[in-house]
């Protein structure tokens, strides 16, 4: 069928068009255009179907880790396979546009969507996020890339403001969009808030951006129900609106006949509409699922296995085999799925209904005796209980302990009230720990948490995150040492919610002050000196390398780096490496050091391997506000190469001059 323009639909057609049919679905008006499906991602399909009484169920599916713990992973190769089964999982249910990824920035630890977002910086973000849609592109499926922009808190979201400077945004909250558009992703959809006052889904200033200069040619989407004025949307260039409205469609109607949108604005819409259409049908020509719902739950396992981060080790990791262990705290065995995950859109209804630490921990060869300590809340202690818990630690070689949120604590639609674990929580680790001092903590929780009450009085700690699928087989092999922890934080653990550069300004009323600027994360901590648990970038392993050899060269595209990483362990392993820039006598604020690269490499034991980076002169610039463009400031630079943002490990100087790059030695 020859597709159809936007010229040959009537006023009326077009209207229809780009609002939607129900919930999930465009309008075919009749039947004379194919239609897309749409559902949610990002950490799992979320395909809703109406049951036999007319309600809508959430079809069971795969769950893949927390998209915190893929941006833990930095692997980009993760984030496409993640992308990739995501895509067989649309196949799968005739889903045609994933609605995924997220890729806003954490601008500050209790923000309740955090869990399905990246990272604190935009380069990480944008590079996971430009991977993932590969991965979902590549097999057919379409993306919708979310959510633009500056929807950083969920409090009042529908209709606060973020205020934020130009430069704050380009470096920052774009940027991630900007990075990511270089996949190609067939649509976006706009936020629920506002930017600098204007409602996403008329921010025709950011619109413009996305398709001037991010390249970005696929249709607009509204969150659902963010669409305040559905002519004020489609004049700024708001494609669709989601889901169906009656009444914004009752009154787009009105406004048009009064001549509030203009034919060419509309016809505009419509086109784009029209192409998301048949693009998504064109991609998915012929996909077929190459994996099947075990190959997926493998990979969910894996992804979960290099997301993990062993954040604290003094020794006691790996278990070794034959030991008597006390597993205590209840997100080790679950009652409910929904320990394990965050709410709202992002909220996965699991196939696999069983997650079990301690029967995966015996099945290695552990003697466990394992007991809850405390509810699945969080909230309540039952003390008797809990002194079961303390008296088998007591009585063990060493101790387990699973701690964590879920989504009665993290969930879209609602903010963390504290970075802080329920009390019963971290009384249960501190007594625990007091009676054993071989005990471990292992964290469930889609984002930072306050550590300082306890961190110290254990021996080691595991970030496990909100795990998917086979999460439980994923953290016993960590656990044990049959596999090697490899991930690192996406994220700074300050040492409370007080250190966190926006913590007074996150929940203002109608006006939210972007007032620290660039300084989000790292940027903050590393500039000002506040120290932190753990920094952005943070990871152990049970491996160990040395970084050597840092060589440079200025080639045509840019400064071309290399150096050696030498795992000095008997233990194969991989390393994250990063890198970053920092001006030395920069003639406008620039942030302490900017992550610029990094790679995740596998060396063999004892062997070494060569990591290899461009540095494009793109990775020096900042946006100048007096020249309202990108500029690289003649100066000198230093390129950082290190195992974490506070973890510098070779160093190199580079000057910079009308544009071109030359080396200054180390
Ligand atoms: C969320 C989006 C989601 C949409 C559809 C909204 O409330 O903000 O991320 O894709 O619902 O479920």
């Amino acid at each position: 069928m020859k597709p159809i323009t936007a010229k040959e639909l009537t006023a009326e057609e077009k209207l229809r068009l780009i609002c939607g049919q129900g919930f999930w679905r465009t309008d075919d008006l009749g039947g004379k255009l194919p239609q897309i499906f749409m559902s949610d991602g990002p950490v799992g399909l979320r395909t809703m179907k109406a049951g036999e009484d007319g309600k809508e169920y959430t079809v069971p599916a795969t769950a893949y880790p927390s998209i915190q713990m893929l941006a833990n992973t930095w692997s980009t190769a993760c984030a496409q396979k993640m992308g990739e089964c995501l895509a067989d999982d649309c196949i799968e249910r005739g889903v045609d546009l994933l609605l995924a990824p997220g890729v806003n920035i954490k601008r500050h630890p209790l923000n309740g969507r955090n869990f399905e977002y990246f990272s604190e910086d935009p380069y990480l973000a944008g590079e996971m996020a430009k991977a993932y849609i590969e991965g979902v592109q590549g097999r057919g499926v379409g993306v919708c890339l979310k959510h633009f922009c500056c929807n950083n808190l969920e409090y009042d979201r529908m209709h606060q403001t973020s205020d934020v400077d130009e430069r704050t945004l380009r470096e920052i909250y774009y940027m991630p969009f900007a990075i990511a558009c270089e996949a190609k992703p067939v649509s976006v959809m706009c936020a629920y808030n506002r930017v600098n006052g204007t409602y996403a889904s008329e921010y025709k200033k950011g619109f413009d951006y996305l398709r001037g200069e991010c390249g970005f040619d696929g249709a607009i989407v509204s969150d659902w129900d963010a669409v305040r004025d559905r002519a004020a949307a489609a004049r700024a260039g708001l494609d669709l609106e989601m889901p169906f409205s009656q009444k914004n469609y009752d009154k787009l109607c009105a406004d048009y006949r009064e001549g509030k949108l203009s034919d060419e604005a509309l016809d505009a819409c419509a086109q784009r509409v029209l192409d998301l259409v048949y693009r998504c049908k064109e991609m998915g020509k012929g996909a077929r699922e190459q994996t099947d719902a075990a190959a997926r739950t493998r990979a969910a396992r894996e992804l979960e296995t290099e997301g993990i981060v062993l954040l604290k080790n003094e020794g006691a990791l790996p278990l070794e085999g034959g030991l008597s262990l006390a597993v205590a705290g209840c997100f080790a065995k679950p009652d409910t799925m929904d320990m394990l995950r965050g709410g709202g859109s992002a909220c996965v209804e699991r196939i696999d209904k069983t997650f079990d630490i301690p029967a995966c921990l015996e099945a290695r060869g552990m003697k466990v005796a394992f007991e809850g300590a405390f509810h699945g809340d969080g909230v309540h202690s039952v003390v008797q209980n809990a002194r079961t818990a303390v008296a088998l630690a007591a009585g063990s070689d060493a101790a387990v302990v699973c701690v964590g949120t879920g989504a009665a604590y993290e969930y879209e639609g609602g903010d963390r009230r504290t970075m802080r674990l329920p009390e019963a929580q971290e009384r249960a680790i501190c007594e625990i720990a007091a009676a054993c001092p071989r005990t471990v903590v292992v964290v469930f929780a889609g984002a930072a948490v306050d550590m300082s009450v306890w961190a110290d009085s254990v021996q080691a700690i595991v970030y496990a995150g909100f795990p998917g699928s086979a999460g439980d087989e994923a953290i016993a092999d960590i656990l044990t040492g049959l596999a090697e922890p490899s991930g690192k934080l996406s994220e700074t653990f300050p040492y409370s919610f007080d250190d966190v550069p926006a913590a007074q300004t996150f929940r203002s009323a109608g006006v939210t002050r972007y007032e620290e600027a660039l300084d989000v994360g790292y940027r903050y901590f590393d500039t000002y000196g506040v120290p932190v648990l753990f920094p952005f970038g943070h990871g152990l392993h049970y491996a160990a390398f040395a970084y050597e050899g840092l060589a440079c060269k200025v080639g045509k595209e840019g400064l071309e780096l290399s150096y050696t990483l030498k795992n000095t362990s008997a233990r194969d392993g991989k390393e994250v490496s990063e890198v970053y820039v920092h001006e030395c006598a920069p003639l406008v604020y620039r942030p302490e050091k900017e992550l610029k690269a990094f790679a995740k490499t596998f060396v063999a034991a004892g062997k070494r391997a060569k990591v290899e980076h461009l540095l494009p002169l793109r990775a020096f610039a900042h946006w100048s506000s007096s020249k309202d463009a990108w500029e690289v400031t003649d100066g000198v630079f230093e390129v950082l190469v290190g195992a974490s943002s506070a973890d510098i490990r070779l160093r190199v100087r580079v000057c910079i001059e009308d544009g071109k790059i030359a080396l200054l030695g180390k």
